[in-house]
């Protein structure tokens, strides 16, 4: 079994506020054991939150990040992860265009969100992994208020091990 073995992990996400980035950091220490690179993309520039918010409203639209291109092919499992913006996520669209080598690769995605809207923008979101030719092997949202405590470490935890049955 694949799990028995130690894993090549890439865990690439994008956190404005650092609700995605308490997911990811769990999702390392879950991991521990494995080989797992961790990579948090920034924007090059930062913008207000409105200014965000409109960006958002635009399907796809992306804006210049700090992390080049992103070859994953030698990973056996990678974790996408974002917050939930209205539309689109423009940083996050940019880190998914950077990605190369991505056929055939097991992915997992990630989210966090205030409240709303999240099981469709987790659906769109798997469909942006799928256009990749990547295979999503499962998916998590989480509430950013279960972030300010403990509650989100659970709903971690069965992610990781969900995605340990399936690869
Ligand atoms: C520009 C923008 C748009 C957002 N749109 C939504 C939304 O449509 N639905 C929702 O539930 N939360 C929305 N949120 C809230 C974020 O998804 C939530 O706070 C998330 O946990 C933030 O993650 P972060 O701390 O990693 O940046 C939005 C936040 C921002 C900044």
């Amino acid at each position: 079994m694949l799990n028995q073995r130690a894993l090549k992990i890439l865990i690439a996400y994008f956190s404005w506020r650092g609700a995605t980035a308490k997911v990811a950091a769990r999702l390392l220490n879950d991991a521990a054991g494995h080989k797992v690179t961790i990579l948090r993309a920034s924007p090059k520039k930062d913008r207000e939150y409105w200014q965000w918010l409109i960006l958002s409203f635009f399907p796809g639209s992306y804006v210049d990040i700090d992390l080049g291109l992103l070859d994953v092919s030698k990973y056996d499992l990678i974790l996408m992860g974002s917050p939930k913006w209205t539309v689109s996520c423009p940083p996050f669209n940019r880190l998914l265009k950077s990605l190369r080598g991505t056929a055939g690769k097991r992915v997992g995605y990630f989210m966090t969100y205030g409240g709303f809207d999240a099981e469709r923008y987790v659906r769109a979101s798997l469909r942006a992994l799928e256009s990749l030719k990547m295979e999503p092997i499962g998916s998590l949202a989480v509430k950013r208020v279960l972030t300010e405590g403990p509650g989100y470490l659970p709903m971690v935890d069965g992610f990781w091990k969900h995605l340990q049955d399936e690869i």
